[in-house]
């Protein structure tokens, strides 16, 4: 089953978005695998931002994201990478759709509240960084 990251940065973490968040993957069915708070070293910010290297930004950025907690997701289901996009919403949040997460409590690039991965591949390489193998394998019986 495809699975994906999705970060609550520090701005997201300190505005109370978690709940919020995770509700909103949850009322759309999708299913929670992995939850941790994580203090992020600069050595995993800076590897999960790589492909950000050469960017003016990214400086910042890493320093940002190692500045406070963060909460790091897994989430499970049917097409959960592109929908999990279309939920979090542009990555500028003065673009992002009203209704997504940017759109409705965001308005600055630098200040996006949450982070999810943009393709297969990606979503693959940052559960593996993130994560390893601390999953958690279920399935709801519950309907
Ligand atoms: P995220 O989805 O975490 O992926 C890369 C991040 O870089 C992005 O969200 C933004 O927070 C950040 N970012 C992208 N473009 C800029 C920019 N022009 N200035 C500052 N931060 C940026």
């Amino acid at each position: 089953m495809e699975r994906t990251f999705v970060m609550v940065k520090p701005d997201g973490v300190q505005r109370a978005l978690v709940g919020e968040v995770i509700r909103r993957f949850e009322a759309k069915g999708f299913t929670l695998v992995g939850l941790k708070m994580v203090q992020v070293s600069r050595e995993l910010a800076e590897k999960h931002y790589d492909v950000h290297r050469e960017r003016p930004f990214f400086g910042s950025l890493v320093n940002f994201i190692i500045s406070a907690p963060v909460v790091a997701m897994v989430w499970e289901g049917k097409g959960v990478i592109a929908a999990a996009r279309k939920i979090i919403g542009a990555t500028n949040p003065l673009n992002a759709e009203p209704g997504t997460i940017r759109g409705d409590y965001g308005v600055d690039i630098g200040r996006n509240l949450i982070h999810g991965s943009d393709a297969p591949e990606t979503a693959a390489q940052e559960v593996s960084l993130w994560f390893g193998d601390e999953l958690a394998n279920w399935e709801p019986t519950i309907k």
